[in-house]
């Protein structure tokens, strides 16, 4: 076997002792490495928070930033951001640690010191000297930090704000019924001879024009890729993503800048793209595995191209495992795709509509639907070869989880350790706002 593995795994396991002996010898000497988000690069995407075992991550409008006082160095939120703008580590003072406040401010990191130049006060000295109580685990996401092990490898990060692609609108169809409150557009972009390679379950990021209303240039928003990752027509170098019209705000008129820019767009238009962005939420390649997808409104794109890639590749003859998809949406005019979904095979995917404001029909939520498949999902949860999806509302992850964790107890499985395993093996993946 794998004397190279081998050899890598001591290496990492090495680096890692050294890394965390460096962290606290420099605690003792009254220094921090202070955990930095870099609000350059940073698309907001909620996925540092989400992760963070011990909440010391949060945010306003503008910045995400990390507690000081609270952040343990875990690294867990460090592989599953999928830019690499929160592994930054700024020595300073221990008792002049930047506050949630300073960082809130910024709009790009403090220049960074050399440890050499830092001369830690008598303070921090004797702050370094106290003992400090462990930080409380407040949190722990369910979902994998790392991809399915056989997924394609991802490109990240080929364009940034200050370097974006140049794409063409190409195509922007409304995708819910022309009579429903829910305006959700199919928006392809064409990227010509620019290489902007991506894998289904990736986003790409775009720049409302203008600025907010502290008179600061907006920031980047982040929309999942709808297509698969041989283009929205195959062979072609174009993509397709999934956008909702925002009109409102807690229940106040609001019109998001972002969407309803990207909603706008006419054929021809010239815009700027970030990204790709994401390297955990993706597919594995392997013909044995089975994808449980449950999802809500624009949630739907990386299924979608999942389930398009998965098409294509049947209609080659290559095999594949199996497909099902959880799918809610008010009323079936609200649910986007609903006419392509009805017209997928059976023989290629398993597709469950929850509607919950159908008039004169019972509400159903996605959870409600799973636990009426209970059986089909059961046999998947037992399969080695079957990898969790989850996109949409954050609201619809508690009940999710409690009827996987309903469905297991009914078939005799243990729902805490059976996402555990997942979790280890990059088989759960969730991605709520
Ligand atoms: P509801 O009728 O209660 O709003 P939206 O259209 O707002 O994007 O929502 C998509 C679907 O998700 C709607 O059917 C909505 O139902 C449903 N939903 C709302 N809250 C939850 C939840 N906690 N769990 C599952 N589904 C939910």
């Amino acid at each position: 076997m794998h004397y190279f593995a081998l050899f890598l795994l001591f290496r990492i396991k090495i680096d890692l002792f050294f890394e965390n002996r460096i962290m606290n010898a420099l605690v003792d000497a009254g220094i921090l490495k202070q955990h930095l988000i870099d609000p350059v690069v940073c698309i907001r995407c909620n996925t540092c928070e989400a992760t963070c075992p011990v909440g010391a991550i949060t945010h306003d409008d503008r910045n995400y930033v990390v507690d000081a006082n609270i952040c343990n160095g875990c690294m867990a939120c460090v592989s599953p951001c999928p830019t690499g703008s929160i592994d930054h580590w700024q020595p300073i003072a221990l008792d002049q640690a930047f506050s949630i406040a300073d960082q809130l401010t910024w709009d790009e990191l403090p220049e960074l010191k050399d440890v050499k130049d830092i001369t830690p006060s008598a303070a921090a000295l004797e702050a370094a000297a106290k003992p400090t109580a462990p930080s409380l685990v407040v949190n722990v996401s369910l979902s994998s930090t790392v991809a399915p092990p056989s997924a394609a490898r991802p490109s990240t990060n080929l364009f940034t704000a200050q370097k974006p692609a140049k794409a063409k609108v190409t195509g922007n169809l409304r995708i819910t019924d022309k009579n429903a409150g829910n305006d959700t557009h199919h928006v392809v972009l064409d990227f010509g001879d620019v290489h902007f390679p991506v894998l289904e379950g990736q986003n790409i990021g775009i720049t409302p024009p203008g600025v907010d209303a502290n008179g600061r240039a907006h920031m980047p928003r982040q929309y999942s890729i709808a297509s698969p990752r041989d283009g929205e027509r195959a062979g072609f170098n174009n993509l397709s993503i999934t956008v909702k019209r925002v009109t409102d705000h807690d229940g106040k008129p609001y019109l998001g800048p972002a969407s309803n820019y990207v909603c706008d767009f006419n054929i021809g238009d010239e815009i700027d793209v970030i990204g790709p962005f994401g390297s955990t939420f993706l597919i594995p390649n392997d013909p044995k595995a089975n994808l449980l997808m449950i999802c809500t409104g624009t949630g739907s794109a990386p299924m979608r191209g999942f389930t398009e890639h998965t098409r294509r590749q049947a209609a080659q003859g290559n095999p594949h495992g199996k497909l099902m998809l959880f799918f809610g949406a008010r009323t079936q005019g609200e649910l986007p795709y609903f006419g392509p979904l009805t017209k997928l095979p059976a023989s290629l995917i398993d597709v469950n509509f929850a509607f919950s404001r159908t008039p004169n029909a019972p509400k159903q939520y996605v959870q409600d639907v799973m636990l009426q498949r209970a059986a089909d999902v059961a046999t998947l949860l037992k399969d080695s070869n079957t990898y969790l999806y989850v996109c949409g509302l954050k609201g619809m992850e508690a009940g999710v989880i409690a009827a996987l964790e309903s469905i297991c107890r009914g078939t005799g499985l243990d729902w805490a350790s059976t996402a555990q395993t997942m979790k280890t093996q990059g088989r759960i993946h969730l991605e709520t706002y």
